[in-house]
């Protein structure tokens, strides 16, 4: 991948990296559709990150669907595919990890996945300085990751820019993400209400409600649909420190919920 990237860059062509763990959908494409606006050639890595999961997570059943992954990034003209194994991007001995402060640390996903966001720096900063891409493109639906991965590529100096790109949807407005293939019927059905109160919470937000209050209600709300909720929180949207009013803001409201023993996340803006 060096010297792919290499001819390239002497050919004066930006290089766009899209770091995915397979099982592609819609929103990935619209990342590297995205990728391919910034860049002149874009390549996507396909890496199911274990040590970005617990023990008791879903790494050996995460779906892998390479064959299927690879149709999908060539109609999308993507122009490489990157596919390490875990013996190549952890080989015997290997003892580094990122330890992170800031975004990674305020008591969202992180208390729920203590490890997750060191697991993901680390992959990511391996992913980035082996491609020497000029850019890379995350999705605003991983928000919380977002803001790390950005914290990061900022503070080690890894030459790389880190571009978000919105939440891809289904119709019904659940966020897409592979683990929705491991809902139910009934469980996908329930699944969108998760977007439409946090919708809701965003506007009675912009109508000035009572913070507290109006963040409570949509709380219960999505415990009576029967969810198990982890948080539903509203944080300042840069540094995802805790706010306690709107003028404490940009505030974005973070929500993760579980439904059926599928973990469901999602956020938006206010
Ligand atoms: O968002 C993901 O799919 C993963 O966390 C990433 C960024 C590819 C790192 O493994």
């Amino acid at each position: 991948m060096r010297a792919k990237v290499a001819a390239w860059h002497a050919a004066g062509e930006k290089v766009a990296l899209v770091p995915t763990m397979g099982a592609l959908h819609q929103g990935h494409i619209a990342l590297v559709k995205e990728a391919q606006r910034h860049a002149r050639r874009v390549i996507t890595s396909i890496f199911v990150n274990p040590t970005q999961f617990a023990p008791h997570e879903d790494f050996k059943k995460y779906p892998r669907t390479f064959d299927q992954d690879c149709a999908m990034l060539a109609e999308a003209q993507a122009d490489a595919v990157f596919f390490p194994q875990v013996e190549q991007m952890y080989p015997p001995g290997f003892a580094t990890r990122i330890l992170l402060l800031g975004p990674a640390a305020v008591g969202l996903d992180d208390r729920f996945r203590p490890t997750h966001f060191e697991g993901v720096a680390t992959v990511c900063c391996k992913l980035f300085t082996q491609s020497q891409a000029d850019c890379a493109v995350f999705g605003e639906k991983d928000y919380q990751q977002l803001k790390v991965v950005t914290r990061m590529a900022a503070d080690l100096d890894l030459g790389i820019e880190i571009v978000p790109l919105p939440t891809f949807r289904e119709p019904d407005g659940l966020a897409m993400s592979s683990r929705n293939r491991y809902l139910s019927a009934e469980h996908r059905a329930l699944a969108p209400l998760l977007h439409k109160v946090m919708q809701e919470l965003a506007a009675r937000l912009r109508n000035r409600d009572d913070l507290f209050k109006a963040v409570t209600e949509a709380q219960g709300e999505i415990i009576s649909a029967g969810f198990e909720l982890d948080y539903l929180e509203a944080r300042h949207a840069d540094t995802l420190a805790a706010v306690t009013s709107l003028a404490d803001g940009p505030i974005r409201l973070l929500v993760a919920a579980r439904i059926g023993g599928t973990r469901l996340i999602d956020n938006i803006g206010v």
